[in-house]
């Protein structure tokens, strides 16, 4: 925090003259919060801005995330840190190489089982 004010001056532009576009400025901007794919963000989960969530992590409920989360990664507390991997590492390579969010709907249908029971020997690649 570098302003001197915590003071909402950009939320009130137009009484104290401020340039609406500049809204952004009053504050320490960290960047965008990103959020990947096949993510499931706990109940009452605060995620700070410019955090990165991998593909796949799990936020636990009331997490105060502030650091980047890899892939396949639950993570939990205040600071948010790594409670487990959600599989191991051959299946994690394995599920952010066939990125199963982007295939088609027939194709996830076809494989609702495996994907649900966890079963990735099971799935039906073909096309
Ligand atoms: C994180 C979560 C997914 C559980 O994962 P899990 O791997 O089954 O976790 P476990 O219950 O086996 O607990 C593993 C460890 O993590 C801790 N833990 C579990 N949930 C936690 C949370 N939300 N914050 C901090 N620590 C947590 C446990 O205390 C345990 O710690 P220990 O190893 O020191 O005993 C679950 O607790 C959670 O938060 N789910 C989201 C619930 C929710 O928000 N539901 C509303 C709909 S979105």
């Amino acid at each position: 925090m570098r302003s001197l004010a915590t003071y909402t001056f950009p939320i009130f532009f137009d009484e104290w003259g401020l340039y609406v576009k500049n809204i952004c400025d009053a504050w320490d901007n960290k960047g965008d919060t990103i959020i990947g794919n096949d993510v499931w963000i706990g109940y009452e989960t605060v995620i700070m801005s410019g955090v990165k969530i991998g593909d796949g992590a799990i936020i636990g409920t009331c997490a105060v995330v502030t650091k980047d989360v890899p892939t396949y990664t639950i993570v939990g507390g205040v600071p948010a840190r790594a409670i487990r991997k959600r599989f191991d590492d051959a299946t994690i390579e394995k599920l952010e190489a066939l990125q199963w969010w982007n295939w088609d709907y027939k194709n996830i249908k076809r494989n609702i089982y495996a994907i649900q029971s966890g079963n990735i020997e099971a799935l039906d690649m073909a096309v």
